[in-house]
């Protein structure tokens, strides 16, 4: 049996030391790392689901029925995302990445904040709200024309556009999950942020990596679904929690640089 996860506000002595003798990291991300920068969740009071249902917004069904609507509100949620400006936890990600070799971060999030602070050895699971495609031709739309009734379409044939994410009911693209799911099973580290992992299959990938052997983290302001399961949960804001690690890594790295210097 398992130890269960120390739960903690701060990381411990040992997660900064595994995260010392790392080569390899791995971090999925959630909604939770946006909520800094002032976009909802889905789950928590005041998120998305409790206003809306995904039933009649986030699926093919949905938008086949009501194109208006799912439009529309995808339209209002790519404005809050593309004004809003990464924060302090999407910052700390990049500076970790440059530590690790390899590092990968599976984002759940379609908001493209961690595009926009730097991050580059990174997935986006269930796609991204600005890549618009073509429900009839697919492509992605060169320009697009408005339908009489003030529908998004396709400027190339005529389809009707919708936004690049994953739906429900949909399967993830298979090139993200493949790296994701090697990135699990080889890391030493796995960061899960902000997420309240129960969507799946980026919920499983935190067991998968610990069932290989990688020293698994939470950090989120309350315990998920999978607290159980982790070596350490450290509750707090992603905003607070994350620089701290990428301090301690910059400072050990710099330590590291200095001792290589000297002893030239
Ligand atoms: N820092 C860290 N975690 C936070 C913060 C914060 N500042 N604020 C909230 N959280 C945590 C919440 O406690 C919760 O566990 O973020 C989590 C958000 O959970 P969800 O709203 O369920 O979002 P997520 O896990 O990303 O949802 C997964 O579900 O609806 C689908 O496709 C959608 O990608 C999404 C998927």
């Amino acid at each position: 049996m398992n130890s269960p996860a120390t739960h903690s506000t701060v990381p411990s002595e040992r997660l900064l030391a595994r995260l010392e003798k790392a080569t390899s990291l791995c971090v999925l991300t959630g909604a939770g790392i946006s909520v800094e920068s002032g976009l909802a969740t889905f789950r928590d009071p005041g998120g998305l689901w409790e206003e809306y249902s995904p039933a009649d917004l986030a699926n093919e069904a949905a938008f086949r029925r009501d194109p208006q609507l799912v439009q529309g509100w995808y339209q209002a949620r790519l404005k809050q995302a593309l004004t809003a400006e990464p924060n302090e936890g999407h910052l700390a990600l990049v500076e970790l990445e440059k530590f690790y070799e390899p590092f990968l971060l599976v984002t759940q999030n379609v908001d493209t904040l961690h595009k926009r602070a730097g991050s580059i050895n990174m997935v986006e699971l269930h796609g991204n709200i600005v890549d618009e495609r073509c429900t009839d031709c697919s492509k992605p739309p060169v320009d697009q024309v408005f339908s009489e009734d003030g529908l998004r379409c396709c400027g190339f044939c005529g389809g009707l556009l919708r936004p690049g994410v994953v739906w429900f009911g949909e399967s993830l693209p298979m090139d993200p999950i493949e790296r994701a799911t090697d990135a699990a099973i080889s890391s030493d580290v796995f960061l899960s942020v902000g997420t309240s992992s129960i969507v799946y299959p980026a919920a499983g990938l935190p067991l998968l990596a610990k069932q290989n052997g990688a020293y698994v983290v939470e950090i989120n302001v309350e315990p998920s679904a999978l607290s159980y399961a982790m070596d350490e949960v450290v509750l707090g804001p992603a905003g607070d929690i994350l620089p701290v690690l990428a301090a301690h890594m910059r400072s050990f790295n710099n330590r590291e640089e200095l001792e290589r210097i000297t002893n030239r």
